[in-house]
């Protein structure tokens, strides 16, 4: 039996759809699972297999999928005629190599590397131990519990593919069937030019199919193999919103259960949203509801607890994040720094111990080691033109309700008064405060309500 490495593998991801159903000024390809484009999703487990090349085939105006397919070479198919016709687009950039191609096309975005490989090693094995039958070609099919739009694996009596349906050209017997194609084959590149040729339009949609394959292949002597998935959520495809929410829940569950099998506890991991980047070291605990935004990384032993928001943010070890906080890009916790409920920090460093624990504003700021910062502080950052910073030393004690009018230095150790709004810098260890006159008038409420009283009767 060959090994899968014993030849070279270019890999064809078909991307050229404007996805019709999706109803999007976005290509379908760039709509995200778990934060990332299905595109990209799909070309990293490509990478994986360690393709000598990858050819995207994009539609006209779709910038975003070019970019998305990065170093990656890109090829135009003006009209979209087809999966065959797609193909087609892409015969230039294999023009003289020599080896297998994966066509796979770019709305299965949750296939496995390990489920690649399976199919690519049924295009080698041979079939039968005597050797008569040639393998020309392997697809990728399983048995969908809803095969609605699928093209259906018509097998012979002896269980082999003898074509593959697509639902419109479909009789209402072939439609019975729910062993599925799922958008993947590997085939020989020199056959894969000649076959290709000769598929025609002539069907329901007058599309050219690259589900005609196994029928021309036949016709050429080859036959086609099919390695079967096993789980239908793997290889689903995508063509509506629905469909996208369907493998959103998929992805989530894949993330959410590697980070639980890596040592991070989740009280109720079904409520966790999880960013496709988001790191979480050994030890952290996340509450109920908590929802990661791109850029996350915890630290070991931090906890973060329920309805939580976090994105861009870096939470050290030990640190304790909610619950109901919310940490925006550039938020910065250092080891076992406290951030409590309705507190958000934007671009903010907190020191090593240092608190914010209520109801607090942290915007543009660099927060001291161990500095107590009370309920009710904001960092007034913004004067509707530019921002400016807020520095706070390390042990300072901000009294609750404090409004720091930026740019502000609050020196080490210094303490400012409850209620105070400060707009200059306060020196170490002094203690600052700003406030009004007390007035203060003896029985003056009960006088009040006494005349109020009165006036009510007289009505
Ligand atoms: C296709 C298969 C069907 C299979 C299903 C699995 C064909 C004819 N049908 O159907 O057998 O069960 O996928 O999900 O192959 N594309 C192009 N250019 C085109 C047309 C499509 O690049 O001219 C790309 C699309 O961007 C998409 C992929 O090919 O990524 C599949 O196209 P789509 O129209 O979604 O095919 P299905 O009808 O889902
Ligand atoms: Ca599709």
């Amino acid at each position: 039996m060959e090994n899968m490495s014993d030849r070279l593998l270019a890999c064809v991801i078909l991307a050229a759809g404007k996805g019709t159903r999706m109803k999007s000024d976005l290509p379908k390809v760039v709509h995200p699972l778990a934060g990332r484009p299905m595109l990209s999703w799909i070309l990293e487990t490509a990478e994986s297999l360690n393709p000598a090349k990858i050819v995207v085939v994009v539609g006209p105006d779709m910038p975003e999928v070019e970019k998305l397919a990065g170093t990656h070479g890109t090829v135009l198919q003006d009209r979209q005629r087809g999966t065959a016709d797609a193909v087609r687009a892409a015969l230039p950039k294999l023009d003289g190599f020599r080896g297998d191609v994966l066509v796979l096309i770019g709305d299965m975005p949750c296939i496995s590397a390990e489920t690649l490989r399976a199919l690519v090693t049924a295009r080698h094995a041979t079939a039968d131990r005597n050797k008569t039958a040639d393998i020309g070609l392997s697809i990728l099919a399983a048995d969908y519990p809803d095969p609605t739009g699928l093209g259906r694996m018509i097998l012979s009596a002896d269980g082999t593919l003898e074509r593959i349906v697509e639902e419109k050209d479909a009789t209402p017997a072939e439609r019975e069937v729910t062993l599925c194609n799922c958008g993947a084959m590997c085939m020989d590149a020199e056959r894969l030019a000649r076959w290709i040729e000769r598929i025609g339009c002539d069907n329901a949609q007058n599309e050219f199919y690259l589900t005609d394959l196994p029928k021309i292949a036949a016709a050429d002597g080859a036959a086609t193999r099919i390695a079967r998935a096993a789980d239908p959520l793997e290889v689903q495809g995508v063509n509506t919103r629905a469909d996208l929410a369907v493998l959103e829940t998929h992805t989530q569950s894949r993330l959410r259960r590697a980070a639980m099998l890596s040592g991070v506890t989740m009280t109720a991991p079904e409520t966790v949203w999880l960013h496709w980047d988001t790191v979480l070291a050994e030890d952290v605990k996340i509450g109920p509801h908590v929802v990661f935004g791109p850029g996350v990384r915890v630290e070991k032993g931090a906890v973060i607890e329920a309805f939580s928001h976090l994105e861009g943010a870096q939470v050290g070890p030990k640190a304790k994040v909610g619950p109901y906080a919310r940490l925006r890009p550039g938020a910065v916790l250092e080891a076992g720094s406290k951030v409590g409920n309705f507190v958000e920090l934007k671009n903010a460093r907190l020191g090593e111990g240092a608190k914010a624990n209520h109801l607090t504003y942290l915007g543009d700021a660099e927060i001291g080691a161990h500095a107590n910062i009370g309920a009710g502080t904001i960092t007034c950052n913004y004067d509707g033109f530019d921002k400016y910073r807020t520095e706070i030393g390390a042990n300072v004690m901000v009294g609750s309700n404090t409004a720091l009018i930026a740019p502000i230095r609050i020196g080490d150790g210094a303490y400012i008064g409850a209620g105070s709004t400060l707009s200059h810098d306060v020196p170490e260890d002094a203690l600052a405060l700003t406030r009004a006159e007390i007035t203060l008038r003896d029985g003056w409420a009960d006088t009040f309500r006494r005349r109020k009283v009165d006036t009510e009767r007289k009505k």
